[in-house]
């Protein structure tokens, strides 16, 4: 059965999550079956109890190859509970984040490398992709700023790493971009919201096969 699998890439503080929940609303009465938002790490019960442990600002002693393979472990528990079943139902997911973010963060943020992480990752995902992935680019200084107005003192273990540390993700994410050129697609974040919006939408419209969308 045909579906679409679509990942959101992006610096803290990129807009993710609000430009999702605006993409969904605009996209759906263009779709002809069903879709599912979903969040890594996240996105199931074992998954979200993942996504505490690794988040938690109290765990600073926390290994980088622990980060990573938490990481790895969250994503296989997501795509077995949540994401393969859905994709076999025909359906459409929206994954805020997914292996590129793992990629960036623990492969280059953490210098673990961007090959070592993916080897993890391909054995959590048994190797499924999305077809899409949308990179929504605003630079990691402005990303934190945007992040420090929003919940300052609430930021979690991986927000409080210093603007360095997201300045090497950033970088991380340039090399994954040109490796997979036709997968990720670029939107500048830096922009109105509602624009980040439709282009978003436009973008999607036109990757989606012809039979998943209204005639
Ligand atoms: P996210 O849920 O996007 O943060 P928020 O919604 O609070 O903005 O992601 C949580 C953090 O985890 C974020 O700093 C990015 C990081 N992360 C990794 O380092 N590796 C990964 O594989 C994933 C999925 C996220």
């Amino acid at each position: 059965m045909k579906s679409f699998f679509v990942s959101f890439e992006g610096p803290d503080g990129s807009g993710k999550s609000t430009v999702i929940q605006q993409m969904v609303t605009q996209i759906a009465p263009f779709l002809k079956v069903p879709y599912l938002v979903t969040r890594e790490p996240g996105g199931s019960k074992i998954a979200e109890q993942i996504r505490q442990l690794i988040l938690d600002p109290a765990n600073d002693a926390m290994s980088a190859e622990t980060e990573a393979l938490l990481y790895a472990a969250a994503r296989s528990q997501h795509m077995k509970e949540t994401v393969i079943p859905a994709l076999l139902e025909g359906k459409i997911v929206f994954s805020d984040r997914f292996v590129d973010s793992s990629l960036a963060y623990q492969g280059v943020g953490r210098d673990l490398g961007i090959k070592q992480v993916k080897q993890i990752n391909d054995f959590a995902t048994k190797g499924i992709a999305p077809d899409l992935t949308i990179f929504l680019d605003v630079k990691p200084e402005i990303g934190l700023a945007r992040i420090a107005k929003q919940r300052s003192g609430q930021e979690d273990r991986l927000e409080q790493e210093k603007l360095l540390f997201h300045q090497k993700v950033y970088a991380g994410y340039q090399t994954v971009i040109k490796q997979y050129p036709e997968r990720i697609q670029v939107i500048d974040a830096n922009r109105l919201l509602t624009d980040v919006v439709d282009d978003c939408v436009k973008l999607i419209i036109k990757r989606l096969p012809k039979e998943l969308l209204k005639d």
